[in-house]
């Protein structure tokens, strides 16, 4: 396909000043998405998923000083100035975070909110921008939504609450909806039920999909390629088929190893021992050698290793691709 990607993020750095001193929490990762593809971001907690996201479009800390390029729909996010970024992130972009109430405003009714988006990004009347908000309740699966329209958050569920996110998120129509570990927060069962709602409006819709998770069961399940990321490196990525079947990192292939039952979601990442590594003292060479069962020379300690391709699209930053022992 020779389409553009709708968001893609090249040399992505994001460098956070904090009290301690520069904590480099993304360093120098690319990847893009493309229409009705979804791409999932796994890695253990402070690897730079959410930071990698949050940076490329426009929602980092003021305390982030970010390199790279960004680009959504062709258009350059990194060279323009910031009010027509956030102007393109309404119209464009969804967002579905992990609690459903940092979206939602407790003191607007439901329809309200996902109306608003409707007004302020399509240009809907009132009129219409509810009833659209009734289409949308009614689309992510709220029962009754006619008459639930009403209602405020506080009179709904977890799972209930997730799907007028998700409503939201879908109001303005985006070409890209971000979902940041968007059913951590809920039950298996409600978790199976918003997970299979996306790939749903996806189907029907095109969006692409950015999926942040713990899940490998997730990523097996929703997405076609993948990124594992670890200290803030993209140190394995590829179509999902290849870097599950074949993965070639020592990280990738310690998480999989260790997964507990590859047929259900609703797992977190397997433990693997030690550490990861703290932003503020991240070694020169590879950032996962104090853990790994691999490792090789002293190289890894002080080198940092290149993206090696061991398939198409599939690269991995060892010195070691699928090395075992
Ligand atoms: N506002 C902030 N100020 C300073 N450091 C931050 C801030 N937000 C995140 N960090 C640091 O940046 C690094 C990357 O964090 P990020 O939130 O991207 O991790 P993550 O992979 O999304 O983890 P999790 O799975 O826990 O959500 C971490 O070391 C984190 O402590
Ligand atoms: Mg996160």
């Amino acid at each position: 396909m020779t389409t553009e990607p709708v968001l893609s993020i090249e040399d992505l750095t994001v460098t956070l000043g904090t009290r301690r001193g520069p904590a480099r929490a993304v360093a120098g990762v690319d990847w893009s998405v493309g229409r009705g593809e979804t791409f999932a971001l796994v890695g253990e907690s402070g690897s730079g998923k959410s930071m990698s996201v949050l940076a490329a479009t426009g929602l980092a800390p003021r305390s982030a000083s970010i390199t790279g390029r960004v680009r959504l729909l062709g258009e350059d996010l990194t060279a323009m100035p910031a009010d027509r970024r956030r102007r393109m992130r309404g119209r464009h972009i969804g967002f579905v975070f992990q609690d459903p109430m940092t979206s939602l405003n407790p003191v607007l009714t439901v329809g309200r909110q996902v109306a608003e988006a409707g007004e302020e990004h399509l240009g809907l009347s009132r009129a219409q921008a509810r009833e659209r908000a009734v289409e949308l309740l009614d689309l992510v699966g709220i029962p009754s939504a006619r008459q639930r329209i009403d209602a405020y958050p506080h009179q709904f569920s977890g799972g209930m609450r997730q799907r007028v996110v998700i409503a939201m998120a879908l109001a303005c129509e985006p070409d890209l909806l971000i979902a940041d570990e968007p059913t951590t927060a809920l039950d298996v069962t409600t978790q199976a039920q918003i997970i299979e709602l996306v790939a749903d409006l996806q189907r029907r819709l095109g969006t692409a999909v950015v999926w942040i998770t713990h899940d490998l069961g997730v990523v097996a399940g929703i997405a076609d390629t993948v990124a594992v990321m670890y200290g803030g490196r993209i140190v394995e990525q590829g179509q999902v088929d290849d870097v599950f079947a074949s993965p070639a990192h020592p990280y990738t292939r310690a998480l999989l190893a260790a997964r507990p039952d590859p047929a259900h979601a609703g797992g977190d990442l397997p433990a693997i021992p030690g550490a990861p590594p703290s932003p503020l003292d991240l070694p020169a060479g590879c950032a996962f050698w104090p853990r790994c069962p691999v490792r090789g020379d002293a190289r890894c300690e002080t080198e940092l290793p290149p993206l090696t391709e061991v398939g198409p699209g599939h690269r991995v930053r060892t010195f070691y691709p699928g090395r075992t022992a």
